[in-house]
């Protein structure tokens, strides 16, 4: 057997129906491509009118089978019209990958409840909404599914100055454990993607004016073991492996495709003098000289 026969028989994608909350740009629209790209057919609501008409152009030029909506998806009746679209369509459902989420950088004291709601609705509601409308498609197909949701990092550590949008993505994984053994028996599986740092517009707009040494190649280096960004392709990769069928015996896991920062928290890797979980010893005199 080729190894693409054996890639196209073992991920088990071809003809699979998938459906993506802001499938249309940053990281959802890689997820988009990949998914096509394996066979499934892909349904995507994204508030972003460009990069609606962008991912459409490269769908019909791919000759693809797709549904493209554009709309906010933290709005019920949206969700109600791209999922009934999709049943009319297509008649089943296999996948939905949640990527909608967003969040700015602020001290929680003096932040305002409507902020807060803004956080939650983005990050936890829009999950709960697009899920339960899923589970009913999958289920009706009686063949299981994989429900995949983006969260990030900073729900599995703390994450100061964003300590509501980490307490919603800490929410949404602690919600797909759960749900995943509601639907184990069904052969729905329910799992989570957490990136670190994978520049994106979304990104861009969250560090707008915020100096961060992430977002050098130095910082990097220091702060990820594997001493770079991710790109697009290291979460879709692992969002492709979820909806495959070479993951189908993981649920209730969270994958974390952020070049180990998960692994390493805390621990920094220098140069010159390698791994500490402080600052090294002449950085360390430098400040105090600085300082002094
Ligand atoms: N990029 C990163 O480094 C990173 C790191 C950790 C976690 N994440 C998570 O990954 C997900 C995607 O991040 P991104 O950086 O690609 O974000 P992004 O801001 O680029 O958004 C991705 C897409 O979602 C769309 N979108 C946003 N809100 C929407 C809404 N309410 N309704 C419809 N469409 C909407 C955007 O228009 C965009 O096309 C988010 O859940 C984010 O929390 C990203």
């Amino acid at each position: 057997m080729s190894a693409a026969n054996w890639w196209a028989e073992r991920s088990d994608l071809d003809g699979r129906v998938a459906v993506l909350t802001g499938g249309a740009g940053g990281l959802g629209e890689m997820m988009t491509l990949d998914l096509q790209a394996n066979g499934c057919k892909v349904a995507v609501v994204d508030r972003d009118t460009e990069a609606i008409d962008t991912l459409t152009a490269e769908l019909t030029r791919r000759g693809a089978d797709f549904i493209v909506h554009v709309g906010d998806a933290r709005e019920p009746e949206v969700l109600d019209t791209l999922f009934a679209a999709v049943t009319e369509r297509w008649a089943r459902l296999d996948i939905l990958v949640n990527v909608v989420g967003g969040t700015f950088k602020a001290p929680f004291e003096g932040s305002t409840p409507k902020a807060w709601d803004t956080l939650l609705r983005t990050n936890l509601m829009h999950v709960l909404h697009a899920t339960s409308r899923s589970i009913p498609a999958i289920k009706a197909g009686g063949r299981g599914g994989s429900i995949i949701n983006i969260t990030t990092i900073e729900g599995y550590r703390g994450a100061p100055n964003f300590a509501v949008y980490s307490a919603a993505k800490a929410a949404v994984a602690q919600f797909s454990r759960s749900l995943s053994l509601e639907l184990a028996a069904d052969g729905i599986r329910v799992n989570c993607v957490a990136p670190d740092l994978a520049p994106t517009p979304g990104m861009k707009k969250i560090s707008a004016g915020v100096e961060n040494s992430m977002n050098y190649p130095l910082g990097q280096q220091v702060a990820i073991p594997m001493g770079r960004a991710g790109t697009m392709t290291d979460i879709s990769d692992v969002v492709v492996f979820l909806a495959s069928g070479l993951s189908k015996y993981i649920t209730g896991s969270t994958l974390h495709p952020d070049g180990g920062t998960f692994t390493s928290s805390g621990w920094f890797n220098w140069p010159g003098s390698g791994y500490d979980n402080t600052l090294p010893m002449d950085v360390m005199h430098y400040l105090e000289q600085r300082d002094a």
